[in-house]
């Protein structure tokens, strides 16, 4: 039996693998399997590798903690995790001046809500369609992006709105317009802006198709919020700690959030997610109205602090750029070559491709069978690759930071052959 029939023994099909591959080690930006077979990664592992799989130094100082300590829960303190703190303090978008650990974007999503709802003594929190924020009940209620992760489990956490997240590629010029006129409709029509906690928001919207909005939706958000009272939430949990080739995908938009959620990439595989808040709404919060037994784990935190400083040192984020710039480029290039790439888009290096229906280009037809068979063949060829999008019909480039230039071009070669005879 191989891996995969071995594993199909164990474990619920609730689990689903992407790809079938077997892995047997990881290294920077490639994947062996047990037969020898070298892949390229453009996943980062759904956006955790970021700095690359196995870094030497994250590898080293998660290695020296073990030595020392691997679990504290809130019985006592030690160094690493202080220090994991003051490491993201440093980094955090302005105004994010305290945090609290746990160990999964969705749980940092509910200690978020929470902290809302506490800190605000109000009830209602609003997100966005096609959002993903995890799949415990809060981060459940907020998620929109595919029917399927939450019709079994109705009925759902009462108090959650959802309004139209702005979708340039669909609605053009049109798109900051039609989601915010939606946003004050709900305001109107369903809950009064008093009644409202928080607006949870991802700056760029994820799992539900790679969506960069339009800065001037953002700022239009942060302005409303203030004029209300209503917190903002910023959820980075894949946009966030360097993915975007900035720490955070709102520094992009030189906007700051009143609550941030953080995980994946923050200690490069090892779980770890913090809530960030404004240090007067971290402040309210009393003691034991929230709580963790592994969250900011000591080895974790070990990792953290090592990948911050390696993005600082081996100035990753300056080499991000410069890769989103070049891969963004070539994209662009097969954009205009192949009909069935509806849209590139992206941020840094958190990128993706939208197919269509090539036959009829006008009506962006999503095609979903375009994605699958790209992402097949690329797959055969030695390059893995994730798809999103509530239709599936978008692939999604998240390559680590680190990724040479040429291992970049060969892995758009690959890609370029499969778009060209899908
Ligand atoms: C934006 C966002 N929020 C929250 C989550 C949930 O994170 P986790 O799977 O670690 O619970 C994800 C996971 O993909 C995400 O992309």
């Amino acid at each position: 039996m191989n891996l995969t029939q071995r594993a199909k023994k164990v474990f619920t099909p609730a689990l689903d693998w992407e790809t079938d591959l077997a892995i047997k080690s990881t290294q920077g930006c490639h994947l062996e399997d047990y037969q020898g077979k070298k892949y390229l990664d453009f996943t980062s592992g759904v956006a955790v590798c970021t700095i690359g799989y196995n870094h030497p130094k994250v590898v080293a100082a998660a290695k020296a903690q073990l030595d020392l300590m691997l679990h504290h829960g809130t019985v006592f303190l030690t160094e690493s995790v202080v220090r994991a703190g003051e490491k993201l303090q440093e980094i955090a978008p302005k105004g994010i001046a305290k945090f609290f650990f746990s160990n999964s974007g969705a749980e940092a999503v509910e200690g978020a809500m929470k902290l809302a709802r506490f800190s605000t003594k109000r009830q209602g929190i609003i997100a966005f369609r096609g959002a993903f924020h995890g799949r415990t009940y809060g981060a459940m209620t907020l998620t929109t992006s595919k029917a399927k992760y939450r019709t079994a489990y109705m009925p759902l956490v009462p108090g959650v709105y959802h309004a139209r997240y702005p979708n340039p590629y669909r609605d053009g010029a049109a798109a900051t317009e039609l989601a915010l006129t939606e946003l004050r409709d709900l305001l109107k029509r369903e809950i009064a802006p008093e009644g409202v906690a928080a607006i949870f928001v991802e700056p760029v919207q994820g799992e539900g198709g790679y969506i960069v909005p339009p800065a001037d939706f953002l700022k239009a958000l942060r302005e409303l919020c203030d004029e209300h009272g209503i917190l903002l939430v910023f959820d980075e949990v894949q946009s966030g700690m360097g993915r975007t080739a900035k720490w955070w995908a709102c520094d992009h938009f030189k906007l700051s959030p009143d609550i941030l959620c953080a995980a994946k990439a923050i200690a490069s595989g090892f779980p770890l997610s913090a809530v960030g808040a404004r240090e007067d709404l971290m402040d309210r919060w009393e003691a034991n109205m929230h709580g963790t037994t592994f969250g900011g784990n000591p080895v974790s935190c070990a990792a953290a602090v090592a990948t911050i400083e390696t993005i600082q040192s081996e100035k990753l984020l300056e080499k991000g750029a410069r890769l989103g710039e070049r891969m963004m480029r070539r994209l662009k290039e097969m954009q205009a070559r192949y009909p069935a790439i509806g849209d590139v888009r992206g941020l840094g290096t958190m990128m993706a491709l939208e197919f269509i229906d090539p036959k009829k280009p006008q009506a962006k037809l999503p095609s979903r069978d375009i994605q699958t068979s790209v992402r097949t063949q690329c797959l055969r060829d030695g390059l893995v690759l994730l798809p999103c999008g509530t239709h599936g019909n978008i692939i999604r480039l998240l390559p680590p930071l680190i990724t040479p230039d040429e291992e970049a071009d060969r892995g758009l070669d690959i890609l370029e052959k499969a778009v060209k005879s899908p």
